[in-house]
């Protein structure tokens, strides 16, 4: 079959702009795709810098300006892995242009921004998509699939944490390159935005919408200096957020994410408990899942801890033997294989943009709570 040239530019070379060209490189060598992708440009602001990463990467030109990178009539997928602050404006500006978009998540810093993207990508018909890349873990898509089978029935519980601990240090500035997270203006909230984003998304995927939630938020550093103006500004990030949630199913939840926990640089995971079964996953030992069916035979009842690397296993038949497991890049690579097979077929791959909104909700609803100190029902 002959393949459509897929001409990709990629804005933002930082951490997301590595794992996303690892992933465009890598991904026709192991999923069929109608496509035949081209690294086409990288863009970034600084020319010395994005020369030296389109060289690493492979892309074939560079831009400083991403308005220019929008315009030129040989991209035809723009890829945000820039910061949040700057998602709507090149979303906006790439649907007018009528290019496919992959946006790095969260969407947006609220949801207003995140409506205006909806909007835009919707009006536009433009194949669109949010990096909620924990979806595409092989165990994770397996415990959609054990939940829509309906193995664990109803369920009562969902229970996720993110932990980091990079940010306790009071010495640390905010603002400007690799700390942008620490500033308000430029990532919209701290953790919830961040890293309980992802908590989010997961669970409205295996377990529905959320109703309702009530949540507390801290800052435990309340200054700290800005580097792009050089002073001692406030802190406007959460540092650490901890919700309950009511999911629409009837489901109770808690989700609880810091950069304060002495000790953890990525923990993100979660437990689901259902009438017949439960569910945990744990990013540390993303190859594994654990499962408890209360079905099996007593003397051999148990948590069993399933090596999700075979052959029958969402993805793995793509890739090597069973028993060889894979890692945190091929969930990037699962994501564009899905996106342009969705693309392929005319079926969006979710998350879309309209899905990621509901996330977006969710956190604005939490961060709501946090300042009113009362249970708050998530708008959508
Ligand atoms: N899916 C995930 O698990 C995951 C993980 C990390 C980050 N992210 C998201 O990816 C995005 C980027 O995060 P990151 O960790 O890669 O950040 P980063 O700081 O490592 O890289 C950001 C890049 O954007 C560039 N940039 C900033 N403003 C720009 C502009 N106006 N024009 C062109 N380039 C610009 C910077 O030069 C840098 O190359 C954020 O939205 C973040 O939330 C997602």
């Amino acid at each position: 079959m002959s393949k459509k040239p897929l001409n990709v530019a990629v804005i933002g070379y930082g951490f997301m702009g590595r794992a996303h060209s690892n992933a465009y490189r890598k991904v026709g060598n192991f999923f069929d795709l109608g496509y035949d992708i081209r690294m086409k440009a990288a863009c970034a602001r600084s020319k010395d810098k994005v020369e030296a990463f389109a060289s690493q990467w492979g892309f074939e030109s560079t831009e400083t300006d991403w308005r220019k990178l929008v315009e030129r009539k040989d991209i035809d997928l723009v890829d945000i892995c820039t910061p949040n602050d700057s998602h709507r404006e090149i979303a906006l500006a790439a649907a007018a242009a009528g290019k496919m978009i992959l946006c790095e998540k969260p969407l947006a810093r609220d949801s207003a921004e995140g409506i205006d993207m909806v909007k835009a990508v919707e009006a536009a018909k433009v194949p669109n998509m949010v990096w909620y890349n924990y979806r595409r873990v092989p165990a994770v898509t397996l415990a959609k699939q054990l939940i829509d089978e309906g193995k664990l029935g109803r369920i009562f519980h969902y229970r996720a944490v993110f932990l980091q601990d990079w940010t306790i240090s009071s010495d640390l500035p905010q603002g400007g390159t690799g700390l942008w997270r620490l500033d308000v203006n430029a990532a919209g909230s701290g953790v919830t935005g961040d890293l309980l984003a992802h908590c989010i998304d997961t669970a409205i995927w295996l377990n529905g919408g959320v109703d309702k939630v009530s949540a507390m938020t801290e800052t435990f550093i309340k200054e700290r200096m800005h580097t792009l103006t050089g002073k001692v500004e406030k802190v406007g990030i959460d540092d650490a957020c901890a919700f309950l949630a009511r999911f629409k199913n009837g489901s109770l939840a808690t989700f609880e994410s810091t950069r304060y926990a002495r000790g953890h640089k990525a923990l993100y995971t979660f437990e689901i408990n259902g009438e017949h079964a439960s569910i945990a996953w744990d990013l540390h030992d993303l190859h594994r899942l654990s499962y408890f069916d209360h079905g099996d035979q007593g003397i051999v009842r148990g948590w069993r801890s399933i090596h999700v690397t075979d052959g029958d296993h969402p993805y793995m038949g793509k890739w090597w033997v069973p028993g060889l497991q894979i890692g945190y890049e091929h969930s990037f690579v699962h994501q564009v294989a899905d996106f342009l097979a969705g693309v392929t077929q005319g079926k969006p791959a979710s998350p879309t943009f309209r899905d990621a909104l509901e996330t977006q909700q969710v956190c604005d609803a939490v961060l709501k709570s946090a300042r009113s100190g009362a249970w708050e029902t998530v708008q959508g």
